[in-house]
């Protein structure tokens, strides 16, 4: 990632850590259940957590006793993560802060990877990319999960229904909404910081990276949850 890039991502994402657990909502902590549902770790199990933030999957898994490594860009997310794990008295949370398309992992070292609500903020390649690493990073057997804002630009009904209802939400606010309404559509027509795709451009990401056992599947309106299996060896 190129140091100006590298930068702007820092400032922002730092500048939002301290209220960042504030702004959680019922949708969120839906999709939040629905990737640790999909996962299913037990104690023991290695988990990479892209994109963690203040630990929203990182904090529960080591709850179950997984071991998890949190990775995020951003120093002061997880800063926030460090603190509430030492509140827990967790241990088994490593934190590494660096961006996601750079991490990178000894090939079939772990069991789990798993990201909520990050990697919408990847180039579309770099999002390919990743799941293609992911997979080369995961054990036989192991899965990857990925929950996210999964809509596209248009082109179906259903991302017109999710547009419309944002828009809407935001609109209902008065001036300040219609303000992040005007922010919102630059950022999502210029793909400047929001590049979500939709489900089926996620299922293709898996497919081709080699998942087996691929399901896509809606959660709340504008987000959903994808995993797949790396199969055992026949
Ligand atoms: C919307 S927050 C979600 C955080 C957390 N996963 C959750 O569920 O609350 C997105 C997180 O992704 C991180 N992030 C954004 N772009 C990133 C990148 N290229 N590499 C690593 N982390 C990134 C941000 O710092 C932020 O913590």
């Amino acid at each position: 990632m190129s140091s100006t890039r590298f930068n702007l991502l820092q400032r922002t994402w730092d500048s939002r850590a301290r209220t960042w657990d504030h702004g959680a909502s019922p949708g969120l902590e839906r999709v939040v259940k629905a990737v640790l549902d999909a996962t299913g770790a037990s104690p023991g199990k290695k988990v990479v957590d892209l994109g963690c933030g203040t630990g929203s999957l990182a904090l529960p898994l080591a709850r179950q006793g997984a071991e998890v490594t949190a990775v995020d860009i951003s120093p002061a997310m997880v800063g926030q993560l460090r603190e509430k794990a030492a509140l827990d008295g967790l241990h088994g949370v490593t934190c590494v802060v660096c961006p996601v398309e750079d991490f990178d992992l000894p090939s079939e070292s772990v069991d789990f990877v798993v990201s909520n609500y990050a990697l919408h903020h990847l180039r579309d390649p770099d999002k390919a990319l990743l799941v293609k690493r992911a997979f080369g990073w995961l054990r036989p057997g192991g899965r990857l999960v990925v929950g996210d804002m999964m809509f596209g630009r248009g082109a179906s009904a259903r991302d017109w229904t999710i547009i419309g209802s944002k828009v809407s939400v935001l609109a209902r606010r008065g001036p300040s909404g219609w303000w992040r309404v005007a922010k919102n559509v630059v950022r999502f027509s210029f793909r400047l910081q929001e590049r979500p795709v939709d489900m089926r451009t996620w299922e293709s990401y898996f497919r081709q990276a080699g998942f087996s056992d691929v399901t896509v599947e809606p959660v709340v309106a504008e987000a959903g949850v994808a995993f797949g299996s790396k199969g055992l060896p026949t």
